[in-house]
């Protein structure tokens, strides 16, 4: 089976993205699969560079990847792809479409607003967040244009600064507590992870990259926090219709977990957390591509 692993893309985000792809291309040289590259840079060439593959490993992340464009695509030209479908991928790309439908399903998720222009900002409607709070592109990854914003007089050079990479922008009130991921492969929860970054405040584009940038364990919760935390990721998984694997975030306060995202498209670099909760999980890297590719096929 010629297994195409589709990397690189346009988004901010394509740097991490040829690191998942090259992850990806290592372990599939270990499993059964006829792996091929295939670096997109460029939108219209896209469709050329697919044809006469018989799978599409997504290494994408970000728009134009992980939001349902290149799933169309490769839906209409009838490759079969991994992960999630159009729909939800769209869905997930999109903080704010994200955080309405997990508050319309009962999900706990922090306050927000989103700015689809720079000209909608107020500094009076963004205050009534409160302080700190976070301030991002709406539909970016990886941290990347985001910022933690103390003060009044520092928002709306955040704003800007987030407009700068990509629109709309999302303000959102920021949960004290303890960060968590949850790794989801065909419905089930992976064992949860615990994110603490060892110099930055907050987890930000350096401390998810760089070697020794956070420390990512096997959270040890209480059994009844374990389930609550389960339960509100599979709420989300059930609620934004994803299929074969994802990534939710959360940070849990008072005993609550607050959703941050989901991650139809996960990284898979060798500091990745979904291939660490996988490992805890028993299933090499090469075993969670193989089981991927199976999932997709179904
Ligand atoms: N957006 C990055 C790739 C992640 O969530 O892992
Ligand atoms: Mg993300």
């Amino acid at each position: 089976m010629k297994v195409g692993v589709i990397m690189g893309g346009t988004s901010s985000e394509r740097g991490v993205s040829l690191k998942t792809g090259a992850e990806m291309l290592r372990g599939l040289e270990q499993a059964k699969y006829e792996a091929v590259p295939v670096v997109v840079d460029r939108r219209e060439n896209l469709a050329d560079q697919v044809r006469g593959l018989d799978f599409a490993l997504l290494a994408l992340h970000g728009a134009f990847g992980e939001d349902g464009t290149v799933q169309a695509v490769l839906e209409t030209l009838g490759i079969p792809y991994s992960g999630s479908g159009m729909l939800s991928s769209a869905i997930c790309m999109d903080k704010d479409m994200t955080k309405r439908l997990l508050r319309a399903s009962g999900i706990p998720t922090a306050d927000w607003l989103c700015l689809e222009k720079i000209g909608e900002y107020s500094a009076e409607a963004a205050s009534k967040l409160g302080f700190p709070l976070i301030v991002k592109p709406s539909a970016g990854g990886s941290s990347i244009g985001m910022s933690k914003v103390k003060k009044p007089e520092e928002l709306y050079p955040a704003v800007a600064e987030a407009f700068r990479q990509e629109q709309p922008v999302m303000l959102e009130a920021f949960v004290k507590g303890m960060e968590l991921t949850c790794s989801i492969l065909d419905g089930e929860v992976l064992p949860i992870l615990q994110i603490v970054p060892n110099h930055a405040e907050w987890f930000d584009y350096n401390a998810k990259y760089s070697a020794g940038g956070a420390m990512e364990e096997v959270a040890d919760l209480p059994p009844e926090l374990e389930s609550r935390v389960k339960e509100t990721a599979l709420a989300c998984w059930r609620a934004l219709k994803c299929g074969v694997y994802a990534r939710v975030d959360v940070i849990v306060s008072d005993g609550v977990p607050y959703v941050l995202e989901v991650n139809t498209l996960p990284g898979m670099t060798s500091a990745s957390l979904l291939p660490k909760s996988a490992k805890a999980a028993g299933l090499t890297f090469s075993g969670l591509l193989d089981t991927i590719i199976s999932l997709s096929l179904k």
